[in-house]
């Protein structure tokens, strides 16, 4: 297996990991499709795992921006810090500590693999609350999911969530885009 750590690391801690193999391409695809290219972001990354969004995040955007990876688990946090790119910053830090790091309405996008119905909810709970709270006005929350349960508990916090969904992935997902105005 490709990435046999992951796997590993799902089999040690499947709650915090959420599953046993990292995401297919067509789904990184698509998570990161709303991202532009044509201006610096501030970008937040909920969940990086072993990288492989980290990775295409870095790929997509422009030069100028900046993506700070929110990870809990210190195997994959070791596997991060060799990424050589100067826009990247791993804190080995729960999600739900978020506004320790950012002030109110000054991130673009936070891009999300959390396994959102693993988490306690008051921790998931926080962790929307603080992303909504970071997010600038026309910033987005992009986030997938192997099922609809939290479809309503994102509506509370976004106003507007639009839905997409990919078979190829293992298992297939939905992906969220989630804002907080009409725009
Ligand atoms: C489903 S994996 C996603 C990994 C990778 N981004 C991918 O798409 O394959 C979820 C990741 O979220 C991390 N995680 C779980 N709870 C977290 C939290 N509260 N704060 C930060 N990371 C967390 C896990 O350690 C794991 O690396």
């Amino acid at each position: 297996m490709k990435n046999w750590y992951f796997f590993r690391e799902a089999m040690k801690s499947f709650r915090t990991t959420g599953s046993i193999t990292s995401s297919s391409k067509a789904l990184i695809k698509k998570l990161v499709e709303p991202l532009p290219t044509h201006r610096p972001l501030v970008i937040v990354e909920l969940g990086p795992g072993d990288g492989c969004v980290t990775h295409a995040i870095l790929k997509k955007v422009h030069s100028g921006s900046s993506v700070t990876a929110f990870e809990i688990n210190t195997v994959f946090v070791e596997k991060l810090s060799v990424i050589q790119d100067s826009r990247l910053r791993v804190l080995s830090v729960g999600a739900e500590r978020l506004t320790d790091y950012f002030e109110a309405g000054t991130v673009d996008y936070v891009v999300s693999s959390l396994p959102l119905s693993m988490i306690p909810k008051e921790i998931k709970e926080a962790i929307l609350k603080q992303s909504q709270l970071v997010l600038r006005p026309g910033g987005r929350f992009l986030q997938f999911q192997y099922a609809l349960q939290d479809y309503g508990l994102l509506k509370d916090y976004f106003n507007r969530v639009s839905v997409s969904f990919t078979m190829a992935n293992f298992p297939p997902a939905f992906i969220y885009s989630c804002s907080l105005s009409m725009v």
